[in-house]
């Protein structure tokens, strides 16, 4: 059996981390594909060294670009290296123009598509990530999903053949790396600070990151929490967080470049609270007990929420403040993580290996 694994941007490059080598142990022969859509070392490279991801067999260099332009360049350069490989699956990860583009690729060659991470929702289409959820999910042959959360919500939109529900790659991967953390990671010293006195901080969603107004209402609010923030910047808005000040002497924002993996993990497992518009983090917290403040009004993660481990606090300066000091919920964490995500979601396809075109 030969699979292709398309990712491109970070989040994906960690879910892919966790798959390959069990992919590679069942003997199926996957090839990664890197649309390129992040390129900077920090956002990419630092990953596959970090995780011990496979070189990507193609690199296809797309960079930047707007939305409908990034997928389109995506989908020229996706659409040779599949008619060369033949796979019997394409694997896509989450909700990126990288997941949608390899999907439409796929699906117009009927090569049967995996999609890792199906089904999760914010019910918000005014983001171009809950756009490629729908569309993906719609095209998908195996939908692995997360939570039974996301698993009903595939089943009220009519998607009901191939869904599977194995857990959360990056769950595990959470869980099997904060065990492994030092009592007292090297950042902690680099940023001169102690276990559970600061807020960590990450922002990058294009609604977020492209309103400038908004940015600054966060930004004010994050200097009024009357803690030390450390701002892990993703490249989009560092330009914004630098002609504001931060990071200057006397400031409370500490500002620096985007954190591998391992370093993630540690920022979050020792700060005090996680302030971020990121899907991700709202999980990691969750896994490592460390409350979350999220800076959007929606979430496609609903069970941080309900159990009380997030909270949605939209860009608004007060609430961001208040919720940020919340006393620790007392209730239980919302996922709990056997390590065997992947190997369920491998099964699968080993037992579907026969024949695979005719299920596109
Ligand atoms: C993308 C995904 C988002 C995911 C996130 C993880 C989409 C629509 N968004 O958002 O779902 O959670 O990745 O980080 O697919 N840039 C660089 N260097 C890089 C990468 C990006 O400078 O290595 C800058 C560029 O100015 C670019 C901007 O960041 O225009 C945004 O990058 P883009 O790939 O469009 O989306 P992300 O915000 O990273």
């Amino acid at each position: 059996m030969r699979t292709i694994t398309v990712v491109g941007a970070r989040p994906q490059f960690v879910k892919a981390a966790v798959l390959a080598p069990v992919l590679s142990r069942s003997g199926i022969a996957d090839s990664i594909v890197h649309t390129g859509q992040h390129y900077d070392r920090n956002m990419s490279d630092v990953f596959f060294d970090e995780l011990e991801i496979p070189e990507p067999a193609y690199t296809l260099g797309v960079g930047s670009a707007p939305q409908g332009e990034q997928t389109g360049e995506m989908m020229c350069r996706i659409e040779p290296v599949l008619m060369r490989e033949q796979p019997d699956c394409v694997i896509v990860y989450g909700d990126t123009n990288t997941t949608l583009a390899a999907a439409l690729v796929a699906a117009k060659m009927s090569i049967p598509i995996a999609h890792v991470e199906a089904g999760c929702r914010s019910f918000d289409r005014t983001m171009p990530e809950e756009i490629n959820r729908v569309v993906t999910d719609h095209l998908s042959s195996f939908l692995f999903a997360p939570t039974e959360v996301a698993a009903a919500n595939l089943y009220a939109e009519g998607v009901r053949n191939g869904v599977h529900v194995v857990g959360d790659v990056t769950i595990d991967l959470a869980h099997a790396t904060a065990e492994r953390l030092p009592l007292a990671p090297a950042i902690l010293g680099r940023w001169q600070l102690r276990r559970g006195t600061y807020a960590f901080v990450t922002i990058h969603r294009a609604g977020t990151a492209n309103d400038v107004v908004a940015f600054e209402r966060i930004v004010g609010a994050l200097r009024q929490l009357g803690m030390p923030v450390v701002f892990a910047a993703h490249p989009r808005v560092r330009p914004m967080l630098d002609a504001m000040g931060a990071g200057l002497p006397g400031d409370p924002i500490m500002v620096t470049d985007p954190l591998s993996y391992v370093e993630t993990i540690a920022a979050v497992k020792n700060a005090r609270v996680v302030i971020t518009d990121s899907g991700g983090l709202q999980k990691e917290a969750a896994v490592l007990a460390i409350p979350c403040v999220t800076l959007r009004d929606t979430t496609e993660w609903i069970e941080t929420v309900r159990s009380g481990w997030n909270v949605l606090a939209g860009t608004d300066p007060e609430a961001i403040v208040s919720l940020a000091h919340r006393p620790r919920p007392e209730t239980p964490l919302p996922y709990v993580s056997d390590g065997r995500t992947a190997e369920r979601i491998v099964s699968v396809l080993m037992e579907s290996r026969t024949p695979m075109q005719e299920i596109a």
